[in-house]
């Protein structure tokens, strides 16, 4: 870690925070597309190279950081934008902070994006065919029979970003390791592997 301007004798209204080796990266895409597979590869080789990594997965969050949100465009923004705030304390603090979540909403993306700056955008391109056909957790089936409401894919909008980091393929075209492997080389391109 580089050394920081001590505290008594630092430019006033520098910010304290400019130099963080942290950053966030953003994964999005329906329920199914490869988010939490291709988090959980991206973690042990970010951890792997020295590095400290936090995950945020909508699954897991939605039991405590967002407990009591549901899927209305309003619930999911709000869920998204804590994910984000969290996701900015971590990246300006050295950690690479790993959000998983379907996150629908381009303009609350773009939002985030705005707020961390070092924000790489990961879009998990998967066909809601395929996605319904593999249906690892049988909601596509239940939502598909209007068991659920406002499922996204099925009932409910899914925006996908304009210009993404990264795209990766994981409706079959390309393995979940292929998938990392393209998140890290752009990490590496980016200069943010150092
Ligand atoms: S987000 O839209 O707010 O980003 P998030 O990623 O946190 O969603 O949660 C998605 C997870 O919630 C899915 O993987 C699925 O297990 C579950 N889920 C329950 N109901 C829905 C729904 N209506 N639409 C999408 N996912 C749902």
């Amino acid at each position: 870690m580089t050394q920081r301007e001590p505290i008594l004798g630092g430019g006033a209204g520098t910010d304290p925070h400019h130099d963080s080796t942290g950053f966030t990266i953003w994964l999005t895409g329906l329920s199914g597309s490869g988010k939490s597979t291709v988090t959980a590869i991206l973690e042990r080789e970010l951890r792997a190279r020295g590095r400290r990594v936090e995950v945020l997965d909508g699954d897991v969050v939605r039991t405590h950081l967002t407990k009591g949100l549901g899927f209305s465009q309003e619930d999911r923004d709000e869920n998204i934008r804590r994910v984000g705030w969290v996701c900015h304390l971590l990246s300006r603090n050295d950690v690479i902070a790993i959000a998983a979540v379907i996150s629908p909403y381009r303009a609350v993306r773009d939002e985030l994006r705005e707020r961390i700056g070092r924000f790489v955008e990961v879009y998990m391109d998967a066909r809601v065919e395929v996605l319904a056909e593999r249906d690892v957790k049988g909601l596509y089936r239940r939502a598909m029979a209007g068991e659920i409401e406002n499922f996204s894919g099925v009932s409910d909008p899914y925006e996908p970003p304009l210009n993404p980091e990264v795209v990766c393929h994981s409706d079959g075209r390309e393995t979940p390791e292929e998938s990392a492997g393209k998140v890290i080389r752009r990490l590496e391109e980016l200069g943010y592997l150092g």
